[in-house]
């Protein structure tokens, strides 16, 4: 069974909105873990635009299952991940002025930086995973590396304009896993996957974790929004009894 990671990035990005205490990404990944998340995935960002260390800190603490922690290869976040200790660092590519990550981080430009992460990752017995494009050489630099996993970007997947374009692409993620499998590299994948797109991923052979946030914390707001309201309409309606 695939695992899903289920990345709540966005219950952070409602909070830092208003600098407040709600909603809590610490409760909310414990709901998602009782809707059956097999792990909770967070990005720290070099700017702490949502998600801050003291999340961090606690979802360590409360996250039993499997906490991954993405990051950029910066000194100070590598330092802070080697303290806190995730069960898996997902090296990601990051610019401050990106909406989400944009494209998978190239580990042949960089590798001499990727390298230093990983090796002081690993030092502390921390499996990191690579987020990458489904490129064959990016899949051997990761491999030559040292890394344990590799995330395939579903960005261009998920924002295919034509049917031609999207079979390509998954065209290109089936190839991309099998060398990795091959490879002995454990393959998860992840950016742009919502309730429909998700399907034809999930049937790539290879593919053993999904990290999906966005279409799930969209989903949760919606499903929640009736439940909201009733219980404030309630509340004050209980203030005149
Ligand atoms: N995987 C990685 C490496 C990411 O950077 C992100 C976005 O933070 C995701 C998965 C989740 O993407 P989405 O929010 O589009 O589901």
């Amino acid at each position: 069974m695939i695992r899903l990671g289920v990345n709540i990035d966005h219950v952070a990005t409602v909070r830092q909105a208003r600098r407040a205490k709600e909603p809590d990404p610490v409760a909310a990944a414990v709901l998602a873990i009782l809707g059956g998340a097999d792990g909770i995935t967070v990005h720290l960002r070099e700017d702490r635009r949502h998600i801050q260390d003291q999340d961090v800190i606690q979802l360590r603490k409360v996250v039993k299952n499997r906490l991954n922690l993405e990051m950029s290869v910066a000194d100070e976040i590598v330092e802070f991940a080697c303290q806190v200790r995730p069960d898996e660092a997902t090296l990601v590519p990051e610019r401050r002025e990106e909406l989400t990550t944009e494209g998978g981080l190239d580990v042949i430009a960089h590798h001499a930086a990727v390298a230093n992460a990983i090796g002081r990752l690993r030092r502390v017995e921390v499996p990191v995973s690579l987020f990458i494009d489904p490129r064959l050489e990016q899949v051997e630099a990761a491999k030559n590396l040292g890394a344990d996993a590799i995330e395939f970007q579903t960005a261009t997947y998920s924002e295919a304009k034509t049917p031609a374009e999207r079979l390509n692409q998954i065209a290109l993620l089936q190839q991309a896993s099998a060398h990795a499998v091959a490879l002995g590299l454990h393959v998860h994948m992840g950016h742009g996957l919502n309730y429909w797109n998700v399907i034809d991923i999930a049937r790539i052979p290879g593919v053993e974790e999904l990290n999906i946030g966005h279409s799930i914390v969209s989903r949760a707001v919606l499903v929640g929004m009736e439940r909201a309201v009733r219980e404030m309409k309630e509340v004050i309606r209980s203030a005149h009894r």
